[in-house]
């Protein structure tokens, strides 16, 4: 009974939270990787830049907004690793299963994340020290 019925198949990012997206470019530069896109994501008050890396990427995360969690996060813990990110098939079926095993949610549905993605992360208590986000393509939800 311990499997689950959505499981994460996938790292599909890790978050790095950042001050400045164009200051943190250069040392990912200098190890040949390149920005795919940029964006705002309103929902997280947050600039988010992706690098390719193989099949996943990384997720830098710059604030936009004082109250950002991610500005709070800088404050906090200083820059560095805010987040791994899973893919899922089914997003909502993989939170519904989390909240019947009685794990925290930060989000209970899946809202709209980066790249045209839905997304929810898991209460930070939740990860033993990690902040987990589920992801899953839009094109995916039914
Ligand atoms: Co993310």
């Amino acid at each position: 009974d311990s499997v689950p019925p959505v499981p994460a198949y996938r790292i599909d990012h890790i978050g790095i939270a950042v001050v400045s997206i164009d200051d943190a470019l250069d040392v990912y530069r200098a190890l040949g990787l390149s920005e795919a896109h940029r964006e705002e994501v309103p929902s997280q008050k947050v600039r988010t830049a992706f690098l390719p890396v193989g099949e996943s990427r990384l997720e830098l995360l710059e604030p936009t907004s004082e109250d950002s969690p991610v500005a709070k996060f800088l404050i906090r813990r200083g820059p560095g690793v805010h987040h791994v990110c899973f893919a899922v098939d089914d997003l909502q079926g993989a939170l519904d299963d989390l909240a019947s095993r009685g794990f925290r949610l930060l989000h209970r549905s899946p809202v709209p994340g980066a790249d045209g993605k839905q997304v929810a992360f898991l209460h930070p208590d939740a990860g033993h020290g990690l902040l987990i986000e589920l992801s899953q393509a839009a094109a995916e939800v039914a």
